[in-house]
């Protein structure tokens, strides 16, 4: 059985966007693979963050998980920052990352860019250690999003490298991606992200998801009820092939395109599916939120587990490397 690694950042409540794009995903891929989900705090220090807010953030995560579908029984679900191994290995495989390519990575600049007074060596090593974070558990498969898809380039080259000084030990990953189309945010603009606040969270209320949708971005061209609209080019059609069925989005596709109905009566029918399905997972997140417990203990037990493995790992590293022991 394939290893499948994925990592999300600790950024506090899952959105639609996280769980369209990556966790509904990474639910399914746990029938068919020894799947290993964690959530990334060492990661999350190299850009700007509120130090008082990050356990809670990191724990609220974990919750939003298990509600999701992750299932603690057979995954391995962690906090990075529990198996500090991944730091001795991200360490080793500096030293064979070819320094040009960290400053050529997209991800870097945008976010060097956005926060100018804190550009820090983690923020430049970043990839490195998600490097590590993926091959210290020897796994193949790193479902990601596109934007991911350069890093997990750069996890290739540093495996190479790794096996060609050291030996033959990691197999090369390989990125896992979805045919998931991209989930804008609510300004129908970027996409769905808490930084820009344009999300609708997992936990929202039905109220809030309604009034949410009601103002939400859809096709810029449709400016009046008459005027025909372009559900190819809506971010409200696109929510709808999720959460709606095939009759339900041929009458949003002849609806919208004929403007026999208008985009509130689309989102209203939206609204209605998307309360629907996010009725189960809200109700198991509250469940976990009055049982703040009940998930540490998951995470711990993930730790130990994953941390036997990383130790076995790193035992072999240290020895093909030639580190004291
Ligand atoms: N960089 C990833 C992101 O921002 C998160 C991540 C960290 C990750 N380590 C990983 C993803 C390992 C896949 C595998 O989304």
């Amino acid at each position: 059985m394939d290893t499948v690694f994925s990592g999300i950042q600790p950024s506090g409540e899952l959105h639609l966007g996280n769980y369209l794009g990556a966790v509904r995903n990474w639910v399914a891929l746990q029938d068919e693979y020894r799947c290993f989900f964690c959530i990334v705090d060492y990661h999350a220090i190299t850009q700007d963050y509120d130090p008082a807010a990050l356990s809670k953030r990191t724990l609220e995560m974990a919750g939003d998980l298990i509600a999701c579908g992750i299932d603690p029984e057979r995954s391995v679900l962690f906090v990075q920052s529990s198996v500090p191994e991944h730091l001795e290995l991200c360490w080793i495989l500096n030293t064979v990352t070819p320094f040009g390519d960290l400053g050529r990575m997209t991800q870097f600049k945008d976010k060097a860019e956005k926060q100018v007074d804190n550009i820090n060596a983690g923020l430049l090593n970043y990839p490195i250690l998600q490097t590590a974070d993926i091959i210290i558990y020897q796994a193949r498969l790193v479902p990601v999003g596109v934007d991911q898809v350069q890093h997990i380039e750069l996890a290739r080259e540093i495996v190479r490298r790794f096996n060609a000084r050291w030996g033959e030990y990691f197999p090369e990953p390989q990125a896992l991606l979805s045919s998931t189309p991209k989930i804008l945010g609510l300004d129908g603009q970027a996409k769905m992200s808490k930084s820009i606040g344009n999300t609708i969270a997992l936990g929202e209320d039905d109220d809030s998801i309604r009034k949410k949708l009601a103002t939400a971005a859809t096709d810029p061209a449709r400016v009046r009820r008459k005027d025909p609209g372009n559900p190819d080019v809506c971010n409200i059609h696109t929510l709808h092939t999720f959460f709606s069925d095939a009759e339900r989005i041929q009458w949003v596709r002849s609806g919208c395109t004929t403007a026999a109905i208008g985009c509130i009566d689309c989102k209203g029918a939206l609204a209605d599916n998307v309360i629907a399905h996010l009725q189960p997972i809200r109700e198991r997140k509250q469940q976990l939120q009055a049982n703040p417990e009940r998930v540490k203990e998951i995470l711990h037990e993930g730790a130990r587990k994953a941390r036997a493995i990383a130790q076995r790992t790193i035992a072999e590293v240290r020895a093909r490397v030639g580190l004291w022991s």
